[in-house]
């Protein structure tokens, strides 16, 4: 007889990977989700509408940080497994203001924890032997890397730089502290950079990919030499899955592309893809938009992952390489022009103006460059 499939509460899964993660488990009818998003500005429905009738997606719009709500969802509807995306997920945006970044990703992601926990120790033992809490977070809370060092391992010290990166550290110790307190089967993921369809167009690659295409200024911070590791956002999603269903309980698993690059080095590919895909564009070449501006306070030089462990364990490596994930991404940017307007929505501007705009702070001191249009 073929086992029943699970039900996970997904959390975060309006955002750019938890929408790619919940669109490609649906595809594959591993589980049925329940989908629990605050929408915030980083939060669109759109990006579920493939799944929209899908009576295997139930999506319920509220806070992880609200106890009875979760409460109730564990009650109705039994998962087997929490996936925890839900966060505030900008840098930039946790240097103005860190208040919500701790609200969510340390109180919330506690509060989750706590729920969860009141739920398993309700289950029967095997109900708890199969239950998972999968805690997704991120490369940053090591810090930074020396040009010359090896990559981070698992056991590598923590050292976050930014709010966010303290944030979601101390979320991932919360974490491991249940496990370790309550014996809650906690499981942490630690990725690089994301990449693909979906993504916030506050970040990196979709910024200068609508900017470029627009013939905006491509902001660079500093010198653009910061490296960051980069990962296409579905072999990040096959990885949560799989560390899901064959992780080691109590573990923590890194996950990366083996893609070390400097923001230049990123942006010029952009640019390279745009010039071949709009040759009739009349901001040719790309490249001439590329602008340095002020750098970001507490830039962390670079992020790079052993993902030895994954490898090993798992059987887990990335498929797709940089270039040919970064050329489908600003396909799909240029193809999907409705959901980057939804986007684009006044939240967007006001941002877009406060950060780069001539009345941006200036952080530390000195002058900004502004470079907004
Ligand atoms: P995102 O900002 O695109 O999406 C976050 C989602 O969480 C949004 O849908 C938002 O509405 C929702 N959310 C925010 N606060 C909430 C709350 N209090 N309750 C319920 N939902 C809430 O983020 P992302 O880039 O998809 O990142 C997802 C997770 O992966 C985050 O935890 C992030 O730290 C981690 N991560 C991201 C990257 C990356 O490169 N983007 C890399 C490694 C790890
Ligand atoms: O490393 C994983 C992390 O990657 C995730 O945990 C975060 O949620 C995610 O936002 C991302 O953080 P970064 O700060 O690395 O991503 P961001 O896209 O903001 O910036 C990437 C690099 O590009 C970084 O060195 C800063 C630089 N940058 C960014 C922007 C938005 C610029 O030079 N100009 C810009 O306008």
């Amino acid at each position: 007889m073929r086992e029943e499939s699970p039900t996970w509460l997904v959390t975060g899964g309006a955002g750019f990977i938890g929408s790619n993660f919940v669109l490609g488990q649906r595809a594959a009818k591993t589980a049925r989700i329940i989908n629990l998003d605050k929408l915030t500005y980083a939060g669109n429905l759109r990006s579920l509408e493939p799944i929209k009738d899908d009576p295997d997606h139930v999506f319920v719009h509220g806070d992880i940080g609200e106890s009875p709500l979760v409460a109730e969802i564990f009650r109705r509807h039994r998962p087997q497994a929490v996936v925890n995306f839900a966060a505030e997920s900008h840098v930039d945006r946790s240097i103005y203001g860190p208040q919500v970044f701790i609200q969510t990703n340390v109180v919330g992601t506690l509060t989750l924890l706590e729920e969860s926990r009141r739920y398993f120790e309700g289950l029967s033992a095997d109900e708890r032997d199969k239950f998972r809490f999968l805690h997704v977070s991120t490369d940053e809370v090591y810090g930074s890397l020396e040009p010359e060092a090896p990559p981070f391992s698992e056991t590598s010290p923590y050292a976050p730089n930014s709010p966010y990166a303290a944030s979601k550290a101390a979320s991932d110790h919360l974490v491991r502290a249940y496990h370790r307190t309550y014996g809650l089967p906690t499981l942490i993921t630690n990725c690089s950079n994301n990449y693909g369809p979906l993504q916030f167009p506050e970040k990196l690659i979709p910024l200068m990919i609508l900017n470029g295409a627009q013939g905006k200024p491509l902001p660079i911070y500093g010198d653009g030499k910061n490296i960051r590791d980069w990962l296409f956002v579905n072999d990040h999603c096959e990885a949560l899955a799989l560390v899901l269903k064959q992780g080691r309980v109590g573990e923590t698993y890194n996950i990366g592309g083996a893609a070390e690059l400097a923001n230049l080095e990123v942006v010029t590919a952009i640019c390279g893809i745009l010039d071949e895909l709009r040759p009739d564009s009349p901001f040719l070449p790309h490249a001439s938009l590329i602008t340095f501006v002020k750098d970001r306070p507490g830039h962390d030089r670079r992020y790079g992952l052993d993902t030895a462990k994954i490898a090993r364990e798992l059987g887990w490596r990335p498929r797709e390489s940089f270039m040919s994930g970064l050329a489908a991404t600003v396909r799909w940017y240029l193809a999907h022009q409705e959901w980057v307007e939804s986007v684009q929505t006044g939240e967007y501007q006001q941002w877009i103006k406060k950060h780069y705009g001539p009345e941006a702070p200036k952080h530390t001191g000195t002058e900004r460059t502004s470079c907004i249009r």
